[in-house]
Order: structure tokens, then sequence, then C-alpha cells
């Protein structure tokens, strides 16, 4: 009986050193869920396998760019995928505890940078916000009405565009079509179309379709005067008839800047997105990849997959998402081989994860991170020693830089923690942000239906 009792108690402690010694040292391949299944819509978006139109394109450094300035975004001022989800979620009245988590997050005023580009407008310089969610092309029309959320008028400065304003369509006025947008902050534009020359980085498009707004609820940052919409060319919000009667039956499709600079033939359907490490600045590069002197490290090309979001019965909002499905995340000794979709966004600060995954990840912080509900994110001691973390996609180890994975500007007043780069994203989708975008060289090759990684040192 007591020999018994001893052998028990023997292979008891034989076992937790076996599994002390597995989760503190030998690699450990796992998964905490079965893949998504991509025929599924996940909280109001649907997937879709894009279409390739010819082959890949030959990464080639290209003369074609443009510097994107960083502006750090304030609460109620983003147009990213995390303020698009959030609205989704609280539209479908999805778990609180997650809707919650992601407004927080966004209320986090330094940790949401959104990217301006300067384009040349029918040869008019102007800073318009870059957007990889959304296709249409619009600027501010001069003596634009701005209102608010009423429709009561205030004074142009308070929506918060940048001058100069645009006096009229260099190539004249569409009859009868409007745009009309809403986005995912509540945010609405409206007024006619027309066509423009419209250049950025070199990439000229003559006669583009695009908006002029006459109508206007922003919260605008006093740096862009519009937005250059770079989404997939699914989506475009034209409609025919007056403002206030959009429906599905007369809205019109129509080419958007990408497409047409692809068309056009000025560059290969290929553009790529290099954020500047430890600095809020970036560059996008058309056709090709940013002639710099990078160190490349790790090279992956995997499926490019679109994640559309449209509203219902809101035709007016719309939001069509890069999307990709890595192999996994790895971090220390730990690989979670689960597959799930992640939007590729660079209006997106953090990695928005799976929530096992964050849970986990933020444990492997020494010393490890804690869940500070009043920010609805995890936190860590400023000088943590964070794990080696990094995404796999097609079989290639994306590393992200230490120093990446804990902002050293973002205390809470009232520990002196810093919150970390990794956040739970809930029910999903997952967002691939500026964290994992300024470890790499993302290539949105379009016209392959693919998209290519390199990996920097
Ligand atoms: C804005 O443009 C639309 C479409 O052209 C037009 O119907 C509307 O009257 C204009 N509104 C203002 C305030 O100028
Ligand atoms: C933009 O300028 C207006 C008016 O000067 C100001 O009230 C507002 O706070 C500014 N917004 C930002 C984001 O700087
Ligand atoms: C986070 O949300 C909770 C509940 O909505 C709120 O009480 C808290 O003040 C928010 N925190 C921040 C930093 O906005
Ligand atoms: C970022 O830049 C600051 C100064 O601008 C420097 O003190 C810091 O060490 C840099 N961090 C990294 C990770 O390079």
């Amino acid at each position: 009986m007591v020999i018994m009792k001893l052998t028990q108690w023997l292979i008891c402690l034989l076992g937790s050193i076996v599994i002390t010694a597995s989760s503190a040292g030998l690699p450990q391949v796992r998964r905490h869920a079965p893949d998504w299944d991509l025929a599924k819509p996940m909280n109001g978006l649907t997937f879709q396998r894009a279409k390739a139109v010819k082959e890949p394109s030959q990464d080639r450094a290209t003369m074609h760019f443009s510097h994107l300035r960083g502006i750090k975004g304030r609460p109620g001022q983003q147009h990213s995928a995390v303020s698009a989800l959030s609205r989704v979620r609280s539209s479908l009245n999805s778990a609180g505890s997650f809707k919650q988590s992601f407004q927080n997050v966004s209320a986090l005023t330094d940790a949401s940078t959104q990217y301006a580009i300067q384009c040349g407008w029918d040869g008019v310089p102007v800073w318009l916000l870059f957007d990889t969610g959304s296709s249409d092309t619009w600027a501010t029309k001069t003596g634009f009405k701005c209102a608010d959320l009423g429709g009561d008028a205030h004074s142009e400065a308070a929506c918060g565009f940048s001058k100069p304003y645009i006096d009229g369509f260099g190539h004249g006025q569409i009859d009868e079509l409007h745009f009309y947008l809403k986005y995912g902050s509540g945010e609405r534009i409206s007024g006619p179309m027309g066509y423009s020359d419209i250049s950025c980085g070199g990439v000229t498009v003559s006669k583009q379709q695009v908006g002029l707004a006459n109508s206007t609820y922003w919260h605008g940052n006093n740096v862009t005067v519009g937005i250059l919409g770079l989404a997939y060319p699914a989506i475009t919000s034209a409609y025919y008839g007056d403002v206030g009667d959009e429906a599905p039956w007369n809205a019109m499709s129509y080419t958007p800047f990408l497409t047409s600079a692809i068309s056009q033939g000025s560059i290969d359907p290929v553009f790529s997105v290099a954020l500047v490490k430890n600095s809020t600045d970036g560059v996008i590069a058309w056709g090709g990849l940013p002639p710099m002197d990078w160190q490349f490290r790790g090279f992956a090309k995997t499926d490019l997959i679109v994640a559309n979001l449209i509203g219902q019965p809101e035709t007016a909002w719309k939001y069509s998402f890069y999307t990709i499905v890595p192999d996994g995340m790895k971090w220390d000794q730990t690989t979670d081989t689960t597959k799930y979709p992640y939007i590729v966004d660079t209006g997106t600060t953090m990695l928005y994860l799976p929530p096992p995954l964050a849970e986990s990840i933020a444990n492997s912080f020494q010393p490890r991170a804690v869940y500070l509900y009043q920010w609805g994110t995890y936190f860590v001691q400023c000088d943590a020693i964070p794990p080696h973390f990094a995404i796999l996609i097609s079989g290639v180890e994306f590393w992200i830089n230490p120093a990446d994975l804990i902002y050293q500007d973002l205390v809470d007043p009232l520990t002196g923690y810093c919150a970390i780069g990794i956040a739970s994203g809930g029910p999903g989708p997952y967002i691939l942000g500026d964290v994992f975008l300024q470890n790499v060289v993302a290539v949105f090759d379009v016209g392959a239906a693919e998209m290519r990684f390199y990996g920097r040192k």
C-alpha cells in the first residue's frame, strides 16, 4: 500500500518534471483551435482569394516611390482596420469585453499612427491619407460645408482638413453622379465626382475619377485634405441620383487610382510598403521595391486574400482589406500553428492576435505582462525582456525586433508600466499592424494575387 503510494507519487513527480522541462526548454508545436475555414464569414467580413491576372512581378528597386509621413492619431480620428472592425463589432453587438478592448486601445493616443502621402492633384501638391482599406480617392472642395453629426454647420477649420482645398475637376465634373462614404469611425463625406490628373511618387494617372467633398462630418488631423484609397479594387462608392438616395441599385463602380495606374501602363500591378523603424515615417514604392539599401533576411510569398466588409443596411459603409493566412506564430520555444486570416494594415499600430495567443505571449515577457482593464490591453515593466517572437509565413520566420514589442512612450500613469505591441483581437479578424510592418518590406502584388515579404535586418 505504502509502496504503491510512493510509486504513484514518484510517477507524479517525474511527470511534473517532464512537464516543466517541456514548457521551459524543449520546442513545442501546438494548435489552440481548428484552422479558420475561409468559406465562413468572420464577424461581418467575408474572405475571397484574389484572382491572379498575370505572373508575379520581378521585385526590383523602382524610382517611383513616395515618403509616407506618420501622423499621430487622436481618439476618433482613425481610419484603420481597428476602427472599422470595432464598428462592426458594436453593430453586431458581439462580446462586450472584446469590443471594449478594441475601443480602448484606439483611445491610446500615441499608439495610433496613420500615414500621409503627398500627391499632385491637377498639379497642385496635396497631402492625402494613405488608406489600404478603401478604394475611393477624394479631396476637400473649396467652399465645402463642415457639419457635425447632427448636420449643423461649423467653421471649415472645425473639420480639420489641411489646405489647399481643391476648386474643381481638371477634366470636368460627371453629371448626375456623386460619391458618398461612411467610415467605421462614423465620419461622412459626400460631393460631386469628376476627372482629375493624380500623380503620386512619379506615377501619374490622367483623368482619374475622383471625388470632391462638398459636405463633410470629419475629425481631421490638419495634415491631410482627403484620402488616397488603395484597397483591392473591389469596392468604390459612386452613386447616381441625389445625395441621400444611395442604394445598391444606383451604385456605379469605377476604376480606382491603383487600377488606373496599372491599366494606363505606368506601373507593374504592385506596390510595396516599408515603415521606417523607430520613426513614424515610411516609404511606398509603386511597381517595385523602395530603392533602399536594406539587408534582407528571409523571403516568403503567400496568397492574397481579400476580406470584404459591406455594412448592411448601410450600403455606403464599405471596406476591403488585404489579408493573408500565416502558418502561425512562434515565441521562445513555442510554435502555434493555428491558421487564421490576418489583415495587413499600416493604419493599425499593434498586432491583434487570437486571445489565447496574445495571453501566452504576454505571459512570456520576463517579468510577465499584465492585462490592464482600464486600457483593455497588456502592459509590462518598461525594462522587461520580451520573448523572441516571430510570425511564420510560408515556412519562413519573420522575427520582430524585441525593441518594437514594448512602447517606451506609452506608459500607464498608475503602474508606470509600458504597453506591449501585442493585443488580443477578440473574435477576429486579426491584424498585422506596424509592429510587423516595421520589420519587413511588404509587397502587395495585386496583379498576381500574392503578397511577398522581405525580412529586414
Ligand atoms: C454637393 O455636390 C452634390 C453633388 O454634385 C450636389 O448635389 C450638392 O448640392 C452639393 N452641395 C453643396 C453643399 O454644395
Ligand atoms: C486642428 O486645428 C484646429 C483649429 O486650429 C484645432 O482646434 C484642432 O485641435 C486641430 N486638430 C489637431 C488634430 O491637431
Ligand atoms: C476603457 O473602457 C472602460 C469601459 O468602457 C472605461 O471605463 C475606461 O475609462 C476606458 N479606458 C480608457 C483609457 O479609455
Ligand atoms: C529610438 O530612437 C531613440 C532616440 O530617438 C533612441 O534613444 C532609442 O534607443 C531608439 N530605439 C531603438 C529601438 O532603436
